[in-house]
């Protein structure tokens, strides 16, 4: 029986399988760390964005008001400006998305002198009414959506878009 159970021979070899495994270890965590990195990034789903508008200057005719917010795509950020049609109806602040149920142009309030009591989209002469129901014989076929709406000192804070719950 021998008094060296491990040979130099596999005594070399133990070891430079180790260091190589280290030093393949330390080369390929930041590779992993980089691709799965944005699935593990916390996300802040359904955060409201602060706007410019005072609550106390809205009233019951539609407003524009735009937003910006930071969009994470994968590993690309960028900024993106959004509006909102905001107005009261009585003491509750309404928010809807300009984005037409046609075919995603921008609507205008009473931007048809025919009708300006109306929202109005100029590619194919869709209307909305004021709760953004979608006026039946237009292209459109559904209303517009609505923004989750919110205060913060006073300011409009605007959340994500949910179906309209006004119609
Ligand atoms: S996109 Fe608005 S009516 Fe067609």
């Amino acid at each position: 029986m021998s008094k060296n159970p491990v040979s130099r021979r596999q005594f070399l070899g133990y070891t430079l399988t180790g260091i190589g495994g280290f030093m393949a270890a330390g080369m390929l965590m930041p590779m992993v760390r980089f691709a799965v990195d944005p699935v593990l990034q916390k996300k802040d789903g359904g955060d409201f964005i602060v706007t410019a508008q005072k609550v106390s200057e809205l009233t019951n005719e539609p407003v524009r008001v735009d937003f910006s917010f930071e969009q994470v795509d994968g590993w690309y950020t960028s900024e993106v400006t959004n509006s909102a049609w905001v107005y009261k109806d009585g003491d509750t602040v309404i928010a809807l998305s300009p984005v037409c149920k046609h075919l995603g142009c921008t609507v205008n309030w009473a931007g048809d002198s025919a009708h300006p009591e109306q929202f109005f989209c100029p590619c194919h002469l869709g209307r909305y009414e004021k709760n953004g129901k979608n006026v039946a014989g237009t292209p459109p076929l559904g209303p517009l959506d609505q923004y989750e709406v919110s205060e913060k000192d006073g300011f409009v804070m605007i959340g994500k878009t949910i179906a309209n719950e006004l119609v």
